[in-house]
């Protein structure tokens, strides 16, 4: 790889890596995940599985790339040859590749709300502004053209950016835009704490009901630890491929794994206050949580109208630099093999990626009524991701690096000391595979 390419510095790789896991997995879908699940028992096994599949999972896929450096699939396809392995595992890239596509046309979807709430605070004259929200979320749903408008538009801006180079642009805003984003998300946690159901919030996400372990909660909660890691699909393992030389593999995924955690508990603990002290609002609305409850919060609060905007263009970058990185490998790859340049790729993905997305504009609105198995397209698209193709991504990355790869190899790459070489071993080579081989089974019983 050209030398030019890997970043300079510790932070870069650490920033860019967390970018891309830091968006609305965190923010927007955690919460109502939560939400719906029922709380303690999503998030218990939700944290256990970011622990046991997710903390060795980045550290193989980031070995990958760095490995390979290049794009996924040409990444993969170096580990084949240097090593003498079957073609089967080329599957691991395009398997990545198509879900990049997948979860980019519904985020979009999701990143244009965000973004075009940056305009809508509520206004000061409202006697009850949960109703207002409420009313206004389910207003702007089912509106198809105004979503195609906010869809389109992040997907432009997606691609502009992918377009210009991820290096350069993405990594350099990064750098300023992160640490602003996680001191708004303390603040505003700190004030939805203080003023609305704090207690209320810490037992719901925290004293876990056993009773409700169901196999769709723990599925849901293993699909989201993939997501919010943004492990299982190549994204990170792209972004191995910039990653210096000498830096220490396993330290830097235990930061971006914290940061990552950390953020998602904020936003439970900014939202879930807001919500159980409104009896307009509800936890189990589903992907409208974050839309209908935080602007309440944001009305009552000093200066609120300027938080409000400020909270959701910050929302907007950093679902940007997540947008981003699931475009980027596919991107890449075309790019590397020359088939189109860096721009014109990058336009053909997001025009396919808009075009499914329409199926989630319309999930809310014209296709309403459509269902297969009780989903409609949205939950069709985004179960079929989380729930499937990451941890199946996930699962073959494991294998190839714990099976494939001479432990010696390894060993010298992702410098852990010896107990915890030895921990990370067993978890890539039995706990983790066995433990999504047990999820795909328990929730199909
Ligand atoms: N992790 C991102 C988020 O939480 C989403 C994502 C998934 C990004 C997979 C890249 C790959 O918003």
């Amino acid at each position: 790889m050209d030398q030019s390419k890997i970043w300079k510095g510790n932070w870069t790789f650490v920033l860019a890596a967390a970018g891309a896991a830091v968006g609305l997995g965190n923010i927007w879908k955690f919460p109502y995940l939560a939400g719906e699940s029922g709380g303690g028992a999503f998030v218990i096994v939700y944290l256990l599985c970011i622990l046991f599949l997710g903390l060795p999972i980045m550290i193989a896929e980031i070995y990958i790339g760095r490995y390979g450096r290049k794009s996924p699939i040409n990444s993969v396809r170096k580990i084949i040859s240097d090593y003498g392995l079957n073609k089967f595992w080329l599957i691991l890239g395009w398997l990545g590749a198509l879900a990049g596509l997948l979860i980019l046309s519904y985020y979009s979807v999701i990143a244009g709300i965000a973004a075009s709430y940056i305009f809508s605070s509520i206004p000061h004259t409202e006697l009850n502004p949960a109703e207002y929200s409420v009313e206004y979320y389910s207003n702007f749903k089912n509106s198809p053209l105004l979503m195609i408008f906010w869809h389109s538009l992040f997907i432009g801006v997606t691609c502009y950016v992918v377009g210009k180079g991820v290096v350069d642009g993405i990594g350099k805003a990064i750098n300023i835009l992160m640490p602003i984003l996680f001191f708004l998300v303390i603040v505003l946690c700190i004030y939805s704490s203080l003023t609305g159901e704090f207690i209320k919030t810490l037992s719901f996400l925290f004293n876990p009901d056993f009773s409700k372990i169901t196999p769709g909660v723990v599925i849901t909660a293993m699909g989201q630890a993939f997501f919010t890691l943004s492990i299982g699909m190549g994204s990170i393992m792209a972004y191995g491929a910039y990653m210096p030389q000498e830096q220490m593999i396993g330290k830097t995924v235990l930061i971006v794994i914290f940061l990552d955690t950390l953020v998602a508990l904020l936003a439970g603990f900014t939202i879930f206050p807001i919500v159980f002290s409104n009896p307009e609002l509800s936890a189990f609305v589903g992907k409208g949580l974050l839309f209908e409850s935080l602007p309440v919060a944001f009305h009552s609060m000093p200066l609120g109208s300027i938080f409000h905007s400020v909270f959701f263009i910050l929302v907007s970058i950093a679902a940007l630099s997540s947008s981003v990185s699931l475009i980027e490998p596919f991107t890449a790859w075309i790019e590397e093999e020359r088939i189109f340049s860096r721009l014109n790729g990058v336009i053909i993905l997001g025009v396919i990626a808009w075009l499914i997305g329409l199926g989630t504009v319309f999930s809310d609105n014209i296709w309403a009524e459509y269902e297969i198995y009780g989903m409609n397209f949205f939950e069709v698209i985004a179960i079929l991701t989380d729930q499937f193709m990451l941890p199946l991504g996930g699962l073959l990355i494991c294998l190839l690096v714990g099976f494939c790869i001479p432990k010696i190899d390894l060993e010298r790459e992702i410098d852990l000391s010896r107990n915890l070489s030895n921990i990370f071993n067993i978890c890539l080579k039995f706990v983790a595979p066995v433990s999504v081989l047990l999820i795909f089974g328990y929730a199909l019983s």
